[in-house]
């Protein structure tokens, strides 16, 4: 399985970054996690620029999620939301709408925030997002919060039972990615 993670933070000691490391050392043998980070480079979205060939960034951005088996996103929650970057590069991964690269593609939405709410609502909002562009998003979400304390230093979460929950949603997503068997 070919994972494409994809953290909706521009931090350089991002929680949410931290978070797809962290899933990428819970990967069963075989699979592998890219992390996607050109998401600075992505320009502000407008129908003016909305043309063949698109920016390069997004070219890459959309290549990137067309190659991979399924997307695991972490996302910030910046005032109760989505923060605008990873919006804005998922408004551009919808397009041209019906044949965009999230159409399909298994997606996992994980989130990480300084309080207690573990970015719940910008993850209720990325799903609704993702859905919206066609993507088949799992229901499950996974809420790590407050966030400063829950990584060890070599950057492995220190509670066992939440790495667990990690591994469950990644474990999940490579289901997404098996072929549905024919009952005969
Ligand atoms: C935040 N933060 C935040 N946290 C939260 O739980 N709910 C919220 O609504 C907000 N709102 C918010 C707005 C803005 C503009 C900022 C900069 C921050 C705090 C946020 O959880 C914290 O900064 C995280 O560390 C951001 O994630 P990364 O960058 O560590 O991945």
């Amino acid at each position: 399985m070919r994972l494409l993670g994809i953290s909706g933070s521009l931090r350089r000691d991002s929680f949410n970054t931290r978070l797809l490391r962290a899933a990428a050392r819970l990967l069963p043998p075989g699979a592998a996690l890219e992390l996607w980070d050109r998401l600075r480079e992505v320009p502000a979205y407008s129908e003016d620029d909305d043309h063949e060939p698109a920016p390069e960034p997004v070219r890459a951005l959309r290549d990137a999620i067309a190659s991979a088996d399924a997307v695991l996103i972490a996302t910030p929650e910046y005032n109760a939301s989505v923060p605008g970057q990873l919006k804005n590069a998922l408004d551009w991964a919808s397009r041209p709408f019906p044949s965009n690269a999230l159409r399909n593609k298994p997606v996992a939405v994980v989130g990480a925030s300084t309080s207690v709410f573990g970015a719940v609502w910008a993850q209720a909002e990325l799903r609704k997002v993702l859905r919206a562009s066609g993507a088949r998003v799992l229901d499950r979400g996974f809420l790590l919060g407050p966030a400063a304390a829950a990584f060890r230093l070599d950057g492995r979460l220190t509670d066992p039972e939440v790495t667990q929950e990690l591994a469950d949603i990644v474990d999940e997503l490579r289901l997404e990615t098996m072929p549905v068997r024919q009952v005969a």
